[in-house]
């Protein structure tokens, strides 16, 4: 379990563990994968971030990480892996997400991409991140780094 503040200076509890937080969270995070590239989207507010979003009653998680990125990117996942969940200890409120790992075989042009503004590729992610104000603030703190370190030695 790794513990580290996020860019707001709330708690952030990480764990590759199967669910270590809730069997049920409410939120769900896509790292997405397409050929070489990570897919990513453009967030209208908080600029560029892997797609998630908010678990809709009825649905499971993996479904629902299927359901963002289509909104979000137009992709549509071939493979899916879970990858990890985390917490954030707000002010108001506590979250909690699963990270997954997405393969993305097609990516298919949408009229209308929500609170988003579509896809976009990246070869590399930039090592600034944290400092670059087009990413979003959910990119700038370790979730990303250790996540990627996890999917880089478990599934690529
Ligand atoms: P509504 O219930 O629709 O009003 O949602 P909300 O605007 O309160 O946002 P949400 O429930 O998605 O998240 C609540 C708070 O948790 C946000 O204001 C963020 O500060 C924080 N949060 C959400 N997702 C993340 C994340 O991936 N990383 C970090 N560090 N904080 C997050």
């Amino acid at each position: 379990m790794f513990r580290f503040k996020d860019y707001y200076h709330n708690e952030v509890h990480l764990s590759f563990e199967e669910h270590p937080f809730s069997e049920k969270p409410k939120h769900v995070w896509v790292i997405c994968r397409y050929g070489n590239r990570w897919l990513l989207t453009i967030h209208r507010d908080r600029g560029y971030e892997f797609p998630g979003g908010k678990v809709e009653k009825g649905e499971n998680p993996s479904d629902a990480a299927l359901r963002e990125v289509k909104e979000e990117t137009g992709a549509s996942v071939s493979k899916l892996h879970y990858v990890g969940q985390y917490k954030v200890l707000g002010k108001e409120k506590t979250i909690i997400k699963n990270i997954y790992y997405a393969e993305i075989d097609e990516i298919i042009p949408q009229a209308d991409y929500l609170e988003t503004e579509g896809p976009i590729l990246f070869e590399t992610l930039p090592t600034d991140i944290g400092r670059n104000r087009r990413f979003s603030f959910i990119m700038k703190d370790d979730v990303l780094l250790k996540s990627m370190e996890r999917i880089l030695e478990r599934f690529m």
